[in-house]
């Protein structure tokens, strides 16, 4: 399964770079608006910092709207993926760009429908959000075993991108479930390290050496 930083933050994503298990980035509105800076300088130093998929989201909610930005937004480097809305005109400007060639990543998805329909306008990720489906007392993850089933059923090669986590056994479900990707934020890829254990067993290790070899 891929890892994704679910971020806007130049230097989490640096650390995570680090740490040599990340293969892209996705962020969004929200994400950005935290950031100090021009997005588009802050998007261009993260295509720079992580070589695989960087999802970019456009702010307009019309399909010609969506179009003319994710034209300037796929300028900005060659990993760029648009990401955009699941909504009618969302899908439209999916089938143009990925008729065109340009990578899509479908957003706010939040039911089996929606996944069918961005597979269908050859969306090349979908992103169902699964935390934000526990948040309303869904199972999120039902959701990610229904799009695997269904894309499966059909060959559809739109990979599935398990969006909105919130903890690391989000993240050990969308393996056992076979995702494509998960978007990890920072916090839970630093906790996915952890083990007391590791930590307790290091320490007797290397008492046990100093005992013996001072
Ligand atoms: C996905 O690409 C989104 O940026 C993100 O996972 C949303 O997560 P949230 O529900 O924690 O805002």
């Amino acid at each position: 399964m891929k890892f994704f930083i679910d971020t806007g933050s130049v230097q989490e994503i640096r650390e995570a770079a680090e740490l040599a298990v990340l293969d892209g980035v996705t962020t969004n509105p929200s994400l950005l608006a935290k950031e100090k800076g021009n997005p588009f300088e802050i998007l261009k130093e993260i295509c720079n910092i992580v070589p695989g998929p960087v999802s970019a989201e456009v702010i307009a909610t019309d399909t010609a709207g969506m179009l003319k930005e994710a034209g300037n937004l796929v300028k900005i480097a060659d990993n760029i993926v648009i990401k955009l809305p699941t909504t009618k005109e969302g899908v439209k400007a999916c089938k143009v760009l990925s008729s065109e060639g340009v990578k899509v990543n479908m957003t706010l998805v939040f039911s089996p429908n929606q996944a069918l329909i961005v597979a269908k306008a050859g969306a090349a990720y979908v992103s169902p959000f699964i935390g934000r489906l526990d948040d309303i007392s869904s199972e999120g993850m039902q959701l990610i075993s229904q799009v695997g089933q269904i894309y499966a059923n059909y060959g559809y090669e739109t990979e599935i991108l398990v969006a909105s986590v919130r903890h690391p056994m989000h993240v050990v479900e969308a393996a056992l479930l076979g995702a494509d990707v998960c978007t990890i934020p920072a916090k839970v890829l630093h906790q996915m390290f952890q083990h007391p254990l590791t930590d307790i067993g290091l320490e007797k290790f290397l008492s046990d050496w100093k005992k013996a070899n001072g």
